[in-house]
């Protein structure tokens, strides 16, 4: 077992996915008992990217459902080609088939349009199933997918049962806008993240970011858990810290400083409110980052212009 888990951290790593050992374990559950995984967490953690790494790293298909509200059960399954069956009919015409064997043509197969959910069942081998922010979807969606997902099957009243030839891995996924049903809890495993601890968030800076030194990766990842204890409208996740990292490391920075950190507030905050209360607070901010909150050149200085078209 031992040996199972390092080969899932080992493979996740290599996919770029900085896995703690929470994350390690409830994949090697969900793997190897084949239950669907629910991951639940703020915005931005990585949640999306579990699923994305682990198709990556089976070496198969990622097939994604995005739920949204009024997704319905046809849009996930399938869907008749009109357009395809209405040239067929036209094209038909005039030949001297059945009714029936006309029918039973333009409501085979060839006229179906598989959605996420089918190709899954039908896929050739296990595909990674995510369904994405399930939570946006309505609780009549839920339902349906219990079904699917416990049954494994799906029937097309044209042509009939299509039973799974391989259960999908599932993954998924809410940000908890609303309560999902205890069924669907039930019949998952879960999985909570949240907001990385130091040490993972700069591991993932410094895995995803090339270029960034260690002491800048360091220094970002302090701002951000410090931004993390404000009361924020949008508090920002990994996916706002790589932004950062991308946007200082584009700028030519080595270490921050007040000035720099003032004019790439918009890469993290997206809410105007957000980005006026962390200016107000920037130099205990600061402080808490190590940073003296003293004037320094600009980003845009003739050292950092300089630097930049010698490179
Ligand atoms: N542990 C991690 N290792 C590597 N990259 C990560 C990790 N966590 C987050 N990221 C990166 O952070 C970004 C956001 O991740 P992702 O989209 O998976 O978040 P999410 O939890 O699905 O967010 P949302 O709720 O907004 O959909 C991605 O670019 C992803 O690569
Ligand atoms: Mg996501």
């Amino acid at each position: 077992m031992e040996a199972e888990f390092k080969r899932i951290a080992r493979m996740l790593a290599e996919q770029d996915y900085v896995a703690d050992e929470s994350i390690v374990t409830a994949l090697f559950l969900a793997t190897t008992l084949n239950r669907p995984l629910l991951i639940e967490g703020p915005a931005g953690v990585g949640k999306t990217e579990i699923a994305k790494a682990m198709a990556r790293a089976l070496e198969t298909d990622l097939i994604r459902l995005q739920c949204y509200e009024g997704l319905d059960s046809t849009t996930a399954l399938y869907e008749w080609n009109y357009q395809h069956q209405l040239l067929h009919i036209k094209l038909e015409e005039h030949s001297t088939k059945s009714i029936e064997e006309k029918e039973a043509e333009i409501f085979s197969e060839r006229f179906l349009l598989k959605r996420p959910l089918l190709q899954a069942i039908t896929h050739h081998k296990p595909p990674v199933l995510l369904i994405d922010e399930l939570d946006r979807a309505d609780e009549e969606f839920e339902s349906f997918l219990l079904e699917v997902l416990s049954d494994w099957q799906i029937t097309i009243p044209e042509i009939g049962t299509i039973r799974a030839s391989h259960i999908p891995y599932v993954v998924l996924t809410s940000n908890r806008t609303r309560e999902l049903s205890d069924a669907v809890r039930r019949r998952c495993l879960y999985l909570w993240i949240d907001y990385p601890d130091f040490e993972k968030e700069v591991a993932i800076v410094k895995q995803k970011v090339p270029g960034v030194n260690d002491r800048l990766a360091e220094q970002i990842t302090r701002f951000m858990e410090a931004v993390r204890e404000m009361h924020l409208a949008k508090v920002p996740g990994v996916a706002e810290t790589l932004d950062w990292a991308r946007a200082l490391v584009a700028l030519h920075r080595d270490v921050l400083d007040q000035t720099v950190v003032e004019q790439t507030l918009g890469v993290i905050f997206k809410d105007r409110q957000d980005i006026e209360q962390v200016r107000m607070n920037l130099e205990e901010l600061l402080q808490k980052v190590g940073v003296s909150s003293r004037l320094t050149p600009t980003a845009f200085s003739e050292d950092t212009i300089r630097k930049t078209t010698e490179d």
